[in-house]
């Protein structure tokens, strides 16, 4: 099927690593236009590239820290400046270190993590939102995690995951008569596929074991009904095909976890 997101105008926030570099891929192969946006300038100019060789219709880097004040508007505006309009943003720009919420105490590292997490989200979504409303249409993805449902060794991180939902469904209930349409995708475990998947700044850069080790990944494992960890492009398959206006016209609103069954929300 051809999705009808040839030239579409993408934003994928943290898209130099992992799950971002894979949703740039992604859209890449439907022959879209991607803005990466990332922290990481170098990483992300290196999947540019990556993106043009899969067949993009153009690829940007955006360098930016979404933490910062007016980040989402500066950002947004460079995609309008760009193309002239915003027709799809993934919101995945997130980080993640896993600890017990009794011994999670460190006020400045939770801090940070909500602040990744949250305020990029909530300032591209709301720069995005008029734009989209002046076209009529427009899809906004929101990258979430299993984790929002409640997992051990994810409280501070799953909290932000959840407030992301909340935030997904407001934005599809309030501007949906206006053709916005709002999802969320939460991905299961996926580990980045080599070392070109990832840059300094991505949250695996600390090496995979340090955030699940061998025993936890396989744990992890034996509860996915399917038995098989996600992979980025399965991820990618899922956000292409909910931002397609063709595919998933009357789709908004809905949770979708991406996980081999692990979460069924
Ligand atoms: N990998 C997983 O197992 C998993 C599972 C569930 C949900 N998620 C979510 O998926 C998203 C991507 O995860 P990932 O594994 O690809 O992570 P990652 O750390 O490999 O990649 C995230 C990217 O975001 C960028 N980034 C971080 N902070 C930023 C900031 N302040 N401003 C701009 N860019 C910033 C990083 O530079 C990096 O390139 C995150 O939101 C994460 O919470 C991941």
């Amino acid at each position: 099927m051809d999705l009808g997101l040839r030239e579409a105008r993408v934003l994928v926030t943290g898209g130099a690593a992992n799950i971002g570099r894979g949703i740039v891929h992604g859209f890449a192969e439907e022959g879209a236009r991607v803005a990466i946006c990332d922290i990481d300038g170098e990483q992300a100019g290196r999947v540019r590239k990556e993106a043009l060789e899969r067949g993009a219709a153009a690829a940007e880097v955006v360098q930016q820290d979404l933490t910062e004040e007016g980040a989402g508007a500066r950002v947004v505006g460079r995609v309008l400046e760009l193309w002239d309009g915003i027709d799809v943003l993934v919101n995945n720009a997130g980080w993640s270190v896993p600890g017990f919420i009794a011994e999670d105490t460190d006020r400045a590292r939770w801090q940070r993590l909500v602040e990744v997490n949250l305020y990029g989200t909530i300032e591209c979504t709301q720069a995005a939102i008029g734009p989209m409303r002046e076209a009529g249409q427009g899809s906004i993805v929101f990258i979430s995690s299993d984790a929002a449902f409640g997992e051990i060794r994810q409280g501070v991180y799953g909290a932000t995951k959840a407030a992301v939902l909340a935030l997904a469904r407001t934005v599809a209930k309030e501007h949906g008569r206006h053709g916005i349409r709002s999802n969320v995708v939460c991905p299961g475990l996926v580990l980045p596929e080599d070392d070109d998947a990832i840059g300094s700044t991505s949250l695996w850069a600390v090496g995979q074991d340090s955030v699940f080790d061998a025993d936890q990944i396989d744990y992890i494992r034996k509860q996915i009904p399917l038995r098989r960890l996600t992979t980025a492009q399965d991820i990618a398959a899922s956000v292409v095909w909910v931002s397609s206006e063709r595919a998933a016209r009357q789709v908004t609103g809905q949770v979708f976890s991406v996980s081999g069954g692990y979460s069924m929300p």
